[in-house]
């Protein structure tokens, strides 16, 4: 079925917008849906729970499901097609290839989940290939991941381009995920603070080292949070930077342990 629709747009000269997801959409998925759907004749959103990307089987385990609202929501904004495979059509033989862009898939996220990054260009790949859209579609909540995935697309050469949202944010702050879903109300107002002190750091007149030890020891001072790592870091390669003048970019990025089971939220800021 969506080899048909694909075919067809293809031959009637429509442009074609894909909106990787993972399901449990909330409004940060909505608003990539809305603007792909503004901005191409047909958009494709696929909904796939990808298993190589989880380095954790419980993490992946409590994953919030929730296929038939994400269904009534991309509806609601538009969306032409879902895309929801079983992981036997994804994968009907185990995925061995191994991609490798460092520094961007080495530090971070990818230090702190072994495989991660590999499971995401491995799924991220086939869905290109797939769908072969001219636009995709990626949350910056996830920085790292788009530093990744444009690394993948020069790589193997996908004509596409990457469109890289902004975050969507509760008024209080809170970045929107998925894993929000697994946070308490009272753990989620705690992990408001996480962005409430990261924009704080952007406004103090302090140095690289300054700046990250001034977000530590303050998000560690906050009972039910704890981070897991802060890096300064250029936007582009993420590689570290020790001065404000080192990269025309500059980002911090974020993981912190939130409330009792606990569940890991990332977060990031942009200094320049
Ligand atoms: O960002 C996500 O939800 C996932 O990593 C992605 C890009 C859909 C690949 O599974």
């Amino acid at each position: 079925m969506l080899r048909e629709c694909l075919t067809s747009c293809r031959k009637e000269g429509k442009s074609i917008g894909l909106v990787p997801t993972m399901g449990a959409l909330h409004e940060g998925h909505a608003s990539l849906v809305r603007r792909s759907v503004k901005e191409n004749d047909f958009t494709v959103v696929s909904i796939f729970l990808n298993p190589t990307q989880f380095n954790d089987p419980k993490d992946l385990e409590r994953y919030p499901r929730t296929l038939e609202a994400d269904c009534q929501l991309l509806e609601e904004c538009g969306a032409d097609i879902a895309f929801a495979p079983s992981v036997k059509e994804i994968y009907p033989e185990p995925d061995t290839r191994q991609f490798s862009y460092p520094p961007t898939d080495s530090v971070m996220e990818g230090a702190m989940r072994p495989g991660h990054f590999n499971g995401v260009c491995q799924i991220v790949s086939k869905l290109f290939s797939y769908v072969e859209p001219d636009r995709a579609y990626f949350g910056e909540k996830d920085y790292q991941q788009i530093a990744v995935i444009r690394r993948m697309v020069d790589d193997l050469g996908f004509k596409l381009e990457i469109v890289p949202c902004p975050v969507v944010r509760q008024s209080d702050g809170l970045a929107l995920s998925s894993r929000n879903a697994l946070l308490s109300d009272e753990e989620k107002i705690t992990a408001a603070n996480i962005y409430r002190i990261l924009n704080e750091s952007r406004s103090l007149d302090l140095t690289v080292q300054q700046t990250h030890d001034y977000v530590v020891e303050e998000i560690n001072k906050i009972p039910g949070l704890t981070v897991q790592y802060f890096s300064i870091v250029d936007g582009e390669s993420l590689a570290d930077v020790t001065s404000w003048d080192d990269a025309p970019g500059i980002v911090g990025c974020i993981t912190v342990f939130c409330g009792a089971k606990p569940i890991r939220l990332i977060d990031h800021i942009r200094y320049k």
